[in-house]
């Protein structure tokens, strides 16, 4: 699939192996979400575009390359979304943070938005979406119809775990998104949960219940 990129980078595998085992605490799976949420944005930024600047060394001044270009926004999908946020701005630190809310209603499975705020402008930036799972891919598809209604046109999606059914639907729906997976999963169960997957990632992170 064009603009769908598989991590495999041993690291990052076997930080989700250890988030999927049951008794991980939330402490260490809280750690290990920003942790891999690093490793991949360390990928998933690797087209960042650098222009040569002049610095001055100790030495001599010289022409060496900066980042430039567009700036950047993360947008976490609440909850489980914000767990990957502290990782990615431990890169770029100057990046806007913005959020959408939204839950999955647990008999149709179909997202409830509760709360949007984007920073303005946002058509200008390159957005980022974090978001742990992509399950049937709903919240996924919500969140970016959302972003690109309020003018988003340069959008990467960036999850630690997907299901086939999930990465599929998003990928059909905005074919112009990049979608970075950490690992892609077997399928969903009866009730949309990825399987093996880790869980309910928003509980585990936040200790809930
Ligand atoms: C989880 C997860 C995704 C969504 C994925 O959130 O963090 O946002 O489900 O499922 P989908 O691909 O089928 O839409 P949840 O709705 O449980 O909310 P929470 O993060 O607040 O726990
Ligand atoms: N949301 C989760 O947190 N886990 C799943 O497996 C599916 C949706």
């Amino acid at each position: 699939m064009e603009n769908v990129t598989i991590l495999t980078h041993p690291l990052i595998q076997h930080k989700i192996s250890l988030l999927r085992d049951k008794n991980t605490g939330t402490n260490e799976f809280r750690s290990l979400i920003g942790e891999i949420a690093m490793l991949m944005g360390f990928e998933a930024l690797r087209d960042l575009p650098l222009e040569d600047k002049e610095v001055e060394t100790p030495i001599e001044t010289c022409m060496t390359p900066m980042i430039t270009g567009k700036k950047m926004a993360i947008v976490p999908i609440l909850r489980a979304g914000l767990g990957m946020v502290n990782g990615i701005l431990s890169l770029v630190p100057s990046a806007k943070v913005g959020h959408i809310g939204l839950y999955r209603d647990e008999e149709t499975h179909e997202p409830h938005e509760y709360y949007c705020k984007l920073p303005s402008p946002i058509d200008q930036r390159t957005i980022v979406v974090t978001d742990p799972m992509l399950a049937t891919g709903g919240s996924a598809v919500s969140a970016i119809d959302f972003i690109k209604e309020h003018g988003g046109k340069t959008i990467k999606f960036m999850c630690i775990i997907a299901a086939p059914e999930g990465l599929e639907r998003l990928h059909k729906a905005h074919p112009d998104v990049q979608i970075y997976v950490g690992h892609l999963d077997r399928c969903l169960n009866e009730n949309a949960y990825i399987c093996p997957g880790l869980g309910d990632a928003g509980d585990r992170i936040f200790g809930t219940k």
